[in-house]
């Protein structure tokens, strides 16, 4: 019966004396003390970026975090996101698939789950030169003032209905249809909801299995960070493989009815699938890799703006001031007879800051995505081991007083002061991370979070709930990698336009 046991212990003993060894060769970044087997993990507070944020205060700019067997070291300061994003970003341009995100990217066929190598960089070419370049960005602008302005209409109508009269209304309803109608027609050329706000079967179909999604990396153990442990909690492999199927089979509908749109109109159209599809052959890509693409775009694009555009909001509620001054330069710059456009940014500097502002103070993913180290480096003079995972807290960045004046404070005149970039060239601000795995989806972002904020604000004036005083907006936050807030905001519009512009300009692409 002992017997073989002891070629078990052999192994435990060799596995945990290797372990021991490597910690003990490494001068590794300080933290909390881990615990055997489960390393920090039940230390870690639900809001994992604050709790970060808290343990650099206490050990420092770089911390370890041991979640399980795993060590993820975590940097807080500019100079340090510097070597983590430029200095080394090749070495730390992989990334840690855990056994759900490895099934649903087919073990990194996509872009968002690829290591860094040969397809990666082929992908990302393509994201550069095709699906973000400025042209096609352009070419879909009617689809982002379609949206922009169908959010504006369905507030107007719910706040001047008599029944409504005074009431408050859900700002996250309205922003997330803007940020999922966009993006699946940015996607798969599809807006899956008609006029009447009503969803088709494909629609649901979408819905369910997002949710499905969630649910089924959610179910993951605690063992997916104690590698030994995995054995106990086999996943469930049946439930991934109906997932990844049920998936195909829809995005392969909706491709074959763009194969057969083409076929009639002779013409490719500017969606992503489309542009995909043209592509093929040009990038030799895989029906894995487009399947992978368009989904990718789906889980970064979508949830992203709504919680940027819902903190802005909130912000903007609870300082009167900044609302009032933002819609004073919309009044002056497009007045009342007309509404606003992209093509306007650029002489609504004041607007701009204030999107700026709120993506600074609330970036929607608060750790970026976490690189892997492809090899041993340093970064601020300690060791970082092959395979750990190193997160930039970009949350605590941009609060850092040693480089914002009153970090906390919603100022966006700052940027006035300042002109601070936001697309991955200076490391005080970094919304959208920077270097190699900088967002390719910036200029995109930027574009459609100012839009949907200056249509809020040249539409309406916003106010707290009745019985509500500004000061009382919950502004804490949801756990998650992304972070919305953990009470939905709600606020009373009151529209400042005449009628006939709270209109939506529908197009047909
Ligand atoms: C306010 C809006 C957005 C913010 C703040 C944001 C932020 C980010 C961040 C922090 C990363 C991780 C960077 C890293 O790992 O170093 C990322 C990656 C990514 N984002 Fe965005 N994003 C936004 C909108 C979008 C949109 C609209 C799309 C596409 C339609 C998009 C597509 C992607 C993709 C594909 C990646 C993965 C890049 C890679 O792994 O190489 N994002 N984004």
């Amino acid at each position: 019966m002992a017997l073989p046991l002891i070629p078990i212990s052999l192994v435990i003993i060799l596995f945990i004396a290797y372990k021991l060894y490597r910690r003990l060769r490494f001068k590794l970044p300080p933290g909390p003390r881990p615990w055997p087997i489960v390393g920090n993990l039940y230390n870690i507070k639900p809001v994992r970026f604050r709790c970060f944020a808290e343990w650099a205060e206490a050990y420092g700019p770089v911390i370890s975090v041991w979640f399980g067997s795993t060590l993820n070291v975590i940097v807080s300061n500019s100079e340090l996101a510097k070597e983590v994003l430029k200095v080394h970003d090749q070495q730390l341009a992989d990334r840690h698939r855990n056994r759900s995100t490895a099934r649903f990217s087919r073990d990194g066929k996509d872009l968002i789950w690829a290591d860094y190598g040969p397809h990666y960089v082929k992908v990302r070419k393509l994201c550069t030169l095709e699906l973000f370049s400025l042209k096609r960005l352009a070419s879909l602008r009617p689809i982002r003032e379609d949206e922009v302005t169908a959010m504006v209409e369905s507030i107007f109508q719910d706040c001047t209905h008599p029944d409504n009269s005074g009431k408050s209304l859900l700002v996250k309803k309205y922003v997330g249809a803007v940020s999922f109608n966009h993006i699946t027609r940015l996607a798969f050329g599809k807006r899956f909801v008609n006029s009447e706000g009503v969803m088709d079967e494909q629609g649901l179909e979408f819905k369910a299995i997002g949710a499905n999604g969630l649910k089924l990396g959610a179910s993951l153990a605690m063992a997916e960070h104690i590698p030994w442990l995995r054995w106990m909690f086999p996943l469930e492999e049946e439930a991934f493989a109906k997932h990844g199927a049920r998936r195909d089979r829809l995005t392969r509908v909706i491709m074959e009815e763009h194969t057969q749109a083409r076929l009639k109109s002779g013409g490719a159209k500017q969606h992503f699938v489309d542009a995909l599809f043209t592509l093929q052959q040009e990038y030799d890509l895989s029906e894995d890799t487009i399947i992978g693409l368009l989904w990718d775009m789906i889980t970064a694009g979508m949830d992203t703006i709504a919680i940027s555009v819902e903190w802005g909001m909130a912000e903007l509620i609870k300082n009167p001031r900044v609302q009032q001054k933002a819609q004073e330069e919309l009044d002056r710059v497009i007045g009342f007879e007309r509404i606003v456009t992209e093509a306007d940014f650029s002489i609504l500097p004041y607007l701009q800051c204030v999107a700026k502002e709120a993506l600074r103070l609330h970036p929607p993913t608060p750790l970026m995505l976490p690189h892997r180290a492809n090899a041993d480096v340093k970064i601020g003079g300690y060791d970082i081991p092959k395979e750990s995972n190193v997160h930039v807290n970009v949350w605590a960045i941009a609060h850092d007083p040693a480089v914002w004046k009153n970090p906390f404070e919603f100022r966006p005149e700052r940027f006035l002061e300042e002109d601070v970039d936001m697309k991955g060239h200076d490391f005080r601000l970094l919304p959208f991370g920077a270097g190699r795995r900088v967002c390719p989806g910036a200029q995109l972002g930027i574009n459609l979070v100012t839009s949907m904020l200056a249509h809020l604000l040249h539409h309406f004036v916003w106010t707290p709930p009745e019985g509500m005083k500004a000061e009382e907006i919950d502004m804490s936050e949801n756990p998650g990698l992304v972070t919305y807030m953990r009470t939905p905001l709600q606020a009373v519009a009151t529209p400042r336009l005449p009628s006939h512009l709270n209109k939506r300009v529908a197009v047909d692409i």
